[in-house]
């Protein structure tokens, strides 16, 4: 038995002749920087999104940093967002200059706690970034809201979240701009490195058009410091395949995590689902005490796992300057040495299901 925590091997297997046809068609057009069909995927990905802009970019790193700066966040300023995340979220802030304020996450969800949120926004507070862990929208009508209150705004870090919805809407109808990653094992993912911000925000989108091809405004006329963070057409020709697949894979998803909950009944802790939102579990979480035991009797029996994420960022040593201590932010701590990944993708059959289910049962 060999399960991996994403099958992309099997992926590419069922569409192997489309994506080839998509690589090839690029190289052959010699078209490689921005043009048809980086705008083409920007569309269907808007769309997708329920939105109006979708703005491609080299990375989901890319896509935070960009949408802060976007949404006008400047050297100086802090951002409250959680510590159970990757640590690109909180690059994003760093390089964007402003100081990463963490608040905790509530206990059943893992998601944000927006009361810690409401009582952390000070008056340097330029925005919030709640991050959407394992494809679960954090409570994004409140955090509306508390940003509408306070006149800050509300960024997304979707990376993990394509295709949600909150309160029966796009989560990206929330905000600002909302940020998404395209690495290649994300619910729609690129054959190497991509990302993108959506937004309803014409000026925020035109900003970020700008920001991703240094600043210009003509072929040698730059008006501000920009980057060089575009979207390439190889990996936009092959998302702007896979997003024809995305609502079909994201149901496959729920599917997957449905049998999940019903073969572990109350074997183990299952990270909850939030209240009032559609879930894309790009991750199936659960939650043992004894979670390194359980880690390698899996593996020994053919199945791997992540854990997402081991160390909370704010006791990473990289962000040891901003003076986060052990104990400062309890919830997330203790849920990092008990939270699992079970294997997840819209590949994975019925038979694989009940094996690693099976498993986590004998082992807990
Ligand atoms: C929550 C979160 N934020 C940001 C990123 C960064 O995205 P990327 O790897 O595309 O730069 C990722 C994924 O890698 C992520 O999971």
């Amino acid at each position: 038995v060999n399960i991996p925590l994403v099958n992309l091997k099997r992926l590419w297997e069922q569409h192997a002749d489309e994506w080839t046809a998509a690589l090839v068609r690029v190289a052959s057009s010699t078209r490689y920087i921005g043009g048809p069909e980086v705008e083409s995927f920007e569309r269907a990905y808007a769309e997708f999104e329920g939105a109006e802009h979708c703005v491609g970019l080299a990375s989901g790193t890319d896509a935070v940093q960009l949408a802060l700066i976007a949404a006008g966040v400047k050297p100086g300023d802090e951002v409250i967002t959680v510590s159970n995340t990757f640590a690109a979220t909180v690059e994003g802030i760093i390089h964007a200059g402003a100081r990463p304020v963490f608040v905790d996450v509530t206990d059943d969800t893992l998601l944000v706690d927006v009361d810690a949120v409401e009582a952390a926004v000070g008056e340097r507070t330029r925005a919030v970034l709640p991050v959407h862990l394992s494809g679960r929208p954090a409570d994004l009508a409140r955090l509306e809201k508390i940003c509408d209150a306070h006149g800050i705004a509300l960024v997304q870090d979707a990376a993990q979240a394509q295709g949600a919805t909150f309160g029966g809407k796009p989560i990206a109808s929330y905000g600002v701009a909302t940020a998404y990653s395209f690495f290649p094992g994300k619910n729609l993912g690129a054959f190497g490195d991509a990302g993108g911000v959506v937004t309803n925000d014409a000026a925020v989108a035109a900003k970020l058009r700008k920001l991703r091809d240094h600043g210009r405004t003509g072929k040698y006329d730059h008006d501000e410091i920009g980057y060089n963070a575009r979207l390439d057409p190889l990996h936009a020709a092959v998302l702007a395949s896979k997003v024809t697949y995305l609502r079909a894979w994201n149901d496959r998803r729920r599917a997957v995590a449905g049998k999940y909950r019903e073969l572990l009944g109350d074997s183990v802790r299952i990270v909850d689902e939030q209240r009032d939102a559609a879930e894309v579990y790009h991750h199936f979480m659960i939650r043992v005490p004894a979670r390194d035991a359980l880690q390698r009797a899996l593996a020994d029996a053919g199945v791997a796992t992540g854990i997402h994420y081991p160390i909370p960022c704010h006791l990473l040593r990289a962000f040891a300057g901003f003076g986060y201590r052990e104990g400062d932010l309890p919830v997330t701590e203790r849920a990092a040495g008990e939270i699992l990944s079970l294997p997840i993708d819209p590949t994975i059959t019925d038979d694989e299901i009940a094996y690693v289910a099976e498993q986590v049962r004998a082992n807990t």
